[in-house]
């Protein structure tokens, strides 16, 4: 059996992902009332503003799809993945899954990260409550700073959720503890082209795909 389709995770996740969309469409009217599509999606993208942009989404899950979410499951069980780090946590919807996966494969650990501190709070009682909190680390504050020390020597998986513009970069924080395996989930993959780049250069050491729902798995060779 899976502890994603038990309760309490399966109970919770139902909850959350009713949250998770009602959120989005107050979301939505919140951006639509002050910016237009491109300059959103500008907005998102940039390397300057981001605190600014996800300070104002503080409220919003801005989660992965139930799809994604259950790839991401997917993938950790079927790699037996015990070591995971997600950008971007948000209110731990991606979190629950991983963390589930996790439990599944017969244990590990998740570092997650996420910088406004009530959406920690919401993810560690979210966690707390799937009963997977021995299994997660969120560290709050910049990723750049969050993952740049007491990494795993080895990394399993990650899924790279958070602001845009910092994809690349993370890849190279994280880059020094991947081995042949080693998967990689990026969500909004249409906003990262440098990202998408790195990862799809016939000589980067990857190999990688575009999936539907604009994710791109992509796999240390
Ligand atoms: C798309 S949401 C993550 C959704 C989450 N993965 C899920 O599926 O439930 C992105 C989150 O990353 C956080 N974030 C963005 N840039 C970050 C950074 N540089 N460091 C830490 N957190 C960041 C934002 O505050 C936001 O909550």
């Amino acid at each position: 059996m899976s502890t994603l389709t038990q309760p309490p995770v399966s109970d919770l996740l139902s909850r959350l992902f009713a949250e998770a969309e009602a959120s989005q469409s107050a979301y939505r009217a919140q951006m639509a009332a002050k910016y237009t599509p491109e300059e959103r999606k500008a907005r998102m993208a940039s390397a300057i503003g981001y605190r600014e942009f996800y300070a104002a989404a503080k409220d919003a899950y801005l989660a992965v799809s139930r799809e994604t979410a259950t790839l991401l499951y997917m993938l950790a069980r079927s790699s037996r993945a015990r070591t995971i780090v997600e950008f971007g946590t948000s209110f731990g919807l991606s979190t629950v899954h991983l963390a589930a996966a996790l439990k599944d494969n017969g244990g590990g650990r998740l570092i997650g990260t996420e910088f406004e501190p009530s959406k920690v709070a919401r993810a560690r009682e979210h966690l707390t409550a799937a009963g997977l909190s021995d299994l997660v680390e969120i560290r709050e504050g910049d990723a750049l700073q969050t993952l740049s020390r007491d990494l795993p020597a080895a990394i399993d998986l990650v899924l790279m959720d958070g602001a845009k513009a910092l994809y690349a970069p993370v890849l190279t924080l994280l880059a020094p503890a991947f081995h042949s395996g080693t998967l990689l989930v990026a969500d909004n993959a249409d906003s990262v082209p440098e990202y998408l780049a790195k990862v799809r250069a016939p000589d980067s050491g990857y190999v990688s795909v575009p999936l539907a729902d604009d994710v791109e798995l992509s796999m240390k060779v």
